[in-house]
C-alpha cells in the first residue's frame, strides 16, 4: 500500500517528508520521491528501491522549500520505476500529486486528455490527475475549483495531496475510499496516509471523510464537503508511540492485519464487479479472455495457506463453472507432473509471489507450453512477472507472518474467476447475478463478524492449556478447518489438525476425550445435517465443542459448548467468512501463550528456498 505526506509550514519541508517516508517504510514499498516547492519552483526528485535510493540522488542537490510532498510507491500500474514512481506531474510541471489508491477509469480520461494535446511519461493511473487539474487551471479555474473539477471525474480510490508551482502557499488534499489524515501544528501543517508519518510533528489530527476536500496553509486547515460547504472539524489527540502509530494502534500486525479485511476486500473487488449483468471485470485476463473460453481443465498450485485457499475454488470452480480443476502442492508438482495438455492452464497462488515450490512448480509448467496465470499480492514479484496474466491482491503489504487478509483475498478473487470462467460457459444471467450480489456484500459482512472478537478473546482465555485441538469441516469448509488447524499451529504452538468431518469416524474419533476440543465449522448449508451428527458423536465422548454457526441456530445449541454466530452468505461464499473467527481464536492463543505472533518462531514470510 502506497504511502503519501505533504508538509507546508516554517521548517524546511525535505528534513520532514524524508523522516515521514521512512516511518512508512514498514509497509513495504519499491520506490519513493519528493517535490518540495520554493516561490514559483518545485523540485521533483523520484528513485526506484529503497529510500535511501532517494536519498542518495537528494544529496547531490541543493533543495530547499518549506511546501512539499512525499510518497512511498507500491506498484499496480506500471513497474516500479522513476518515471512510475510519484509525485506524478503534468508535463509542464505545474501541478504534483501524491495519490494512494487506483483510479479505475483512468484509461478513458488519459484518452480524453491525449486528444486534448497532453502527453503522457507514465504508465501509473495516477498521472491523469495532475493533467486533469492543470487542463481545467488553464482554462481560467481555480486550484481549488481545478481540482474539484477533476475529483468528479474520478472513479476509484484516492487519498492524494496536491501542489501547485502557481500557488506555492497551499496543498489540497482529498480522500475517497482511502485513508488521509491531516495533522495539525503551530505555524506548519501536514497531511499524510498513516498517522506514523507525522506524529513525531504533531498529535492533533483530523481524520478525512470520504468526499471531503482540504486546503492547507502553513497557518489555517479548511475543510469542505463534497458539496463545497466548509466543515468544522474537530482534531482528536492522540497518545500513540511511532510503534503504536504503525500497527494502526493495533498491539500486532496481525490483529491489524485480520480487522483490515473488511477493506483489503473492498480493495480486492474494487472495479471487478457487475451486479446487474452477473458479472465479473477482470482486466487482467482480458487479452487473454478467448484462450481461456477454451480451456478444459485448471491446475492451480500453491502453498501453505495459499494451496487451502486453491482447494477452495476447485469447490468454487467446479460447482458453479464447470471447470475440471485439480489443486497441488508446489512441493509435489515437479515429482508427480499432473496430467496436462494444451488445453489445460496453470494458476498460481502466491501471497509473496517469491514462494520457491510454487515458482519452480510454474516453471516446469511452462516449460510444457501450457498457459499460466497468477493471484498475487506483491506486484513485480518474481511469479508475477512470469505468468502470461493474472489478477493482483490489491491489499497492501501483509506484514504479520501468518497470512490473513491475503488468504481472505485470494478467496475472494477465486470466487471472481468461478463467476468469470461459469459466465463464459454454461452459467445463466440469474446465478451470474445472484453470485454478484452476494460476493459484494462479503466485506460488510466481514465487519460484522470482526465484532465477535470479544467473545473469541474470552474463550481463548478458557482453553489457553489446551495440548491439540480437532478441526472439522465438511466441502466449502473443509479446506477452512485445514486452515483454522494451521494457523493455530503457526501462532500459538498448538498441535492441531484439520479433517473433512466426515473422515473423523476413520480415525481421528479414537483421540477424541474431554481434554482434547473440536473446532468446527458448521454452517446451515447442504452439509449442515451431516456435521450436527459427527458433533454428537464428539459430545457423546465427553469431547468440548467450539463451532461456528449461522445466526439463528438453535438445533446447535444442543451440542456445542461455545457457539460463534456468523452471518449467513451463499455457500460458496462462506469460507470467507468462516475463516476469520478462526484467525482471531488462534491469534488470542498466541497472545495467551506469551508468543510472538508476529514472527513465530522457525517461520519466514516467504519461502524461497525449495
Ligand atoms: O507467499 P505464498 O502465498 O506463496 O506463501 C505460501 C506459504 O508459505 C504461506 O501461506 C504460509 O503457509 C503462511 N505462513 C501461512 O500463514
Amino acid at each position: 500500500m502506497c504511502g503519501i505526506i505533504g508538509y507546508i509550514g516554517k521548517r524546511e519541508a525535505l528534513p520532514v517528508i524524508m523522516d515521514g517516508l521512512k516511518r512508512m517504510e514498514y509497509r513495504g514499498y519499491d520506490s519513493a520521491g519528493v517535490a518540495i516547492g520554493n516561490q514559483n519552483k518545485i523540485q521533483v526528485i523520484k528513485s526506484p528501491g529503497k529510500i535511501e535510493n532517494l536519498r542518495a540522488k537528494l544529496a547531490k542537490q541543493m533543495i530547499s522549500g518549506k511546501i512539499g510532498l512525499g510518497h512511498v510507491r507500491w506498484a499496480t500500474h506500471g513497474e516500479p520505476s522513476e518515471s512510475n514512481a510519484h509525485p506524478q506531474g503534468d508535463e509542464k510541471g505545474q501541478i504534483w500529486v501524491v495519490h494512494n489508491g487506483i483510479i479505475e477509469n483512468y484509461l478513458s480520461l488519459k484518452k480524453w486528455l491525449i486528444q486534448k494535446g497532453h502527453h503522457f511519461s507514465s504508465e501509473t493511473d495516477t498521472e491523469v490527475i495532475p493533467h486533469l487539474i492543470q487542463e481545467f487551471s488553464q482554462e481560467g479555474d481555480s486550484l481549488m475549483g481545478a481540482v474539484q473539477k477533476a475529483l468528479r471525474l474520478l472513479q476509484g480510490a484516492y487519498g492524494l495531496a496536491v501542489i501547485d508551482k502557481n500557488n506555492p502557499q497551499k496543498i489540497i488534499v482529498a480522500k475517497n475510499s482511502s485513508p488521509v489524515i491531516i495533522g495539525l501544528g503551530k505555524g506548519e501543517n501536514l497531511v499524510a496516509s498513516d498517522p506514523a508519518a507525522i506524529i513525531t510533528y504533531t498529535k492533533k489530527l483530523i481524520y478525512l471523510k470520504d468526499g471531503e476536500v482540504a486546503v492547507l496553509t502553513k497557518d489555517t486547515c479548511q475543510v469542505f464537503d463534497k458539496n463545497n460547504h466548509l466543515l468544522e472539524k474537530e482534531p482528536q489527540e492522540i497518545d500513540w508511540d511511532i510503534k503504536q502509530a504503525q500497527k494502526g494502534g493495533y498491539p500486532h500486525f496481525m490483529l491489524k492485519e485480520i480487522f483490515e479485511q473488511p477493506e483489503s476486500l473492498e480493495n480486492s473487488l474494487k472495479g471487478r464487479l457487475i451486479p446487474k449483468d452477473g458479472l465479473a471485470k477482470l482486466g487482467g485476463l482480458d487479452d487473454i479472455a478467448e484462450r481461456l473460453r477454451r480451456i478444459k481443465k485448471l491446475l492451480i498450485v500453491a502453498c501453505g495457506t495459499s494451496y487451502f485457499a486453491g482447494l477452495v475454488g476447485k469447490y468454487m470452480l467446479e460447482e458453479e463453472a464447470h471447470l475440471p480443476t485439480e489443486v497441488v502442492y508446489g512441493s509435489e508438482f515437479r515429482y508427480h507432473l499432473p496430467i496436462i495438455n494444451q488445453q489445460t492452464a496453470i494458476l498460481a497462488i502466491s501471497q509473496s509471489g517469491e514462494t520457491a515450490d510454487t515458482l519452480a512448480s510454474l516453471r516446469e509448467a511452462k516449460r510444457k507450453g501450457i498457459l499460466s496465470l497468477g493471484i498475487i499480492n506483491v506486484v513485480g514479484s518474481t511469479i508475477a512477472r512470469e505468468v502470461d496474466a493474472g489478477l493482483y491482491n490489491h491489499i497492501g503489504p501483509e506484514i504479520g507472518v501468518a497470512s490473513t487478509k491475503a488468504f481472505t483475498s485470494q478467496l475472494i478473487l477465486l470466487s471472481l474467476l468461478a463467476l468469470y470462467f461459469g459466465r463464459q460457459r454454461e452459467m445463466d444471467l440469474t446465478r451470474g447475478r445472484q453470485i454478484a450480489k452476494a460476493i459484494g456484500e462479503i466485506p460488510s459482512l466481514t465487519s460484522k463478524i470482526l465484532k465477535t472478537d470479544r467473545q473469541i478473546q474470552k474463550i481463548a482465555q478458557k482453553y489457553r492449556s489446551i495440548q491439540d485441538a480437532l478441526y472439522l469441516g465438511r466441502k466449502y469448509n473443509y479446506p477452512i478447518a485445514l486452515e483454522g488447524a494451521l494457523k493455530l499451529k503457526e501462532i500459538s504452538y498448538i498441535h492441531a489438525e484439520g479433517y473433512p468431518a466426515g473422515e473423523m469416524k476413520h480415525g481421528p474419533i479414537a483421540l477424541i476425550d474431554k481434554d482434547f476440543p473440536t473446532v468446527a465449522i458448521s454452517l446451515q448449508d447442504e452439509v449442515y445435517p451431516k456435521m450436527l451428527s459427527n458433533l454428537e458423536e464428539i459430545k457423546a465422548r465427553g469431547g468440548p465443542i467450539i463451532t461456528l454457526a449461522n445466526e439463528g441456530d438453535k438445533e446447535i445449541q444442543k451440542v456445542a459448548d461455545e457457539i460463534i454466530y456468523l452471518p449467513k452468505t451463499i455457500e460458496m461464499l462462506s469460507p470467507i467468512l468462516a475463516v476469520i473467527p478462526l484467525q482471531l481464536w488462534a491469534y488470542h492463543l498466541g497472545v495467551a501463550k506469551g508468543n510472538d505472533v508476529d514472527k513465530p518462531r522457525n517461520l519466514a514470510k516467504s519461502v524461497v528456498v525449495e
